[in-house]
């Protein structure tokens, strides 16, 4: 009985550890919603919500990360509450250039904006803030300004951002990549439960894949979500970057579809914040912040997790 049950565990546990977070040395908490992005030195780069936007670098992806300080020490120059506290980055390279989008709001406000800085080289010390790229809201639009991520149209010069929300699920817009250019359409929402955000537009093979967070993201430590409603990562996909975007099921992500990526097992809780990345050497990757539930619930316990995709079903697959 007792080998029977040992068996039984250890398949469990091979079963499960698929979706376990690859390894992380150093300093792997202070990773609230990351960005990743690997310079041609090899150097990996990891900003995060908080700290002005912390930027952490590791000579591998597995670590040792370090502190390297703030990407903006003087906050943002957009006018509005929450630019000493920003949010949510995402880092792209445009030619030579490093864009840094980030969130300026306050939880529960649809007072928003979503911000750029540059840099050519990602380090601490040399970013400059060029304020807002126009994506705002207030609460007589559909939609919340924040979370904001670059996808360019595979062999064009078309950039989109998809940004939000809360309100009304997921849009995107098109930019310059610097500034807004033209209307923000819905390409996400669950009239059900219409806690969907951050989302991350990955191109694969003839797809553009829409993964986003959904659930409860925060403060665990005093107010748990009932189970199943904590933060997990989901997907849908189509063939052009603006969509329409099914789940593997063929329901429209913009009618409550979305096939779940990551979600709690183990001793990981609430997955979300993800970001994906095509590593030179590793192929793509999704990261994220989670919860260690051998370490505590708090917000600034998260850490943060990376695991190897695959997609070779057409659906990612951690
Ligand atoms: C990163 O670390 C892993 C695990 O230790 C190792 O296999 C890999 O070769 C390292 N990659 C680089 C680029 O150093
Ligand atoms: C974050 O990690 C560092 C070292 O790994 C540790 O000293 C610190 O207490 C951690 N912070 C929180 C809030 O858990
Ligand atoms: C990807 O998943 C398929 C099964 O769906 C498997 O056959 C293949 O070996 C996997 N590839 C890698 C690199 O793990």
């Amino acid at each position: 009985m007792v080998l029977i049950s040992s068996i039984f565990v250890a398949l469990n546990l091979l079963h499960f550890s698929r979706g376990l977070p690859e390894a992380c040395t150093g300093i792997c908490n202070n990773s609230h919603d990351p960005a990743i992005i690997r310079r041609a030195d090899g150097t990996y780069f990891r900003f995060s919500t908080g700290g002005r936007i912390a930027i952490h670098t590791a000579p591998n992806i597995t670590g040792p990360w370090t502190y390297r300080g703030p990407a903006l020490p003087g906050g943002s120059s957009i006018n509005l509450a929450g630019n000493q506290d920003l949010w949510a980055p995402d880092v792209a390279q445009v030619g030579n250039q490093y864009y840094l989008y980030y969130s300026v709001s306050t939880f529960g406000s649809q007072n928003s904006a979503i911000g750029i800085a540059r840099s050519t080289s990602l380090d601490a010390g040399t970013w400059t803030d060029l304020g807002s790229t126009g994506v705002v809201s207030n609460p007589s639009l559909p939609y919340n300004a924040i979370d904001g991520n670059l996808i360019n149209e595979e062999g064009t010069s078309n950039y989109f951002l998809t940004f939000g929300s809360f309100w009304n699920g997921i849009h995107r817009v098109r930019v310059t990549p610097t500034q807004k250019h033209g209307d923000a359409y819905q390409v996400a929402f669950d009239p059900r439960d219409p806690a969907i955000e951050g989302p991350t537009v990955f191109k694969n093979g003839g797809f553009y894949y829409l993964f986003f967070s959904k659930g409860s993201c925060c403060g665990y430590d005093k107010n748990r979500p009932a189970a199943g409603k904590e933060y997990r990562i989901m997907v849908c996909r189509s063939t052009s970057p603006v969509g329409p975007f099914i789940d593997r099921d063929g329901r429209s992500c913009r009618n409550g579809g979305g096939t779940l990526v990551l979600g709690t097992n183990q001793w990981v809780y609430g997955p979300g914040g993800q970001g994906v990345y095509r590593d030179p050497v590793l192929g793509p990757i999704l990261y994220y912040h989670y919860v260690d539930t051998r370490i505590g619930f708090g917000d600034g316990q998260k850490k943060f997790g990376w695991n190897r995709i695959n997609f070779s079903s057409g659906w990612p697959v951690v």
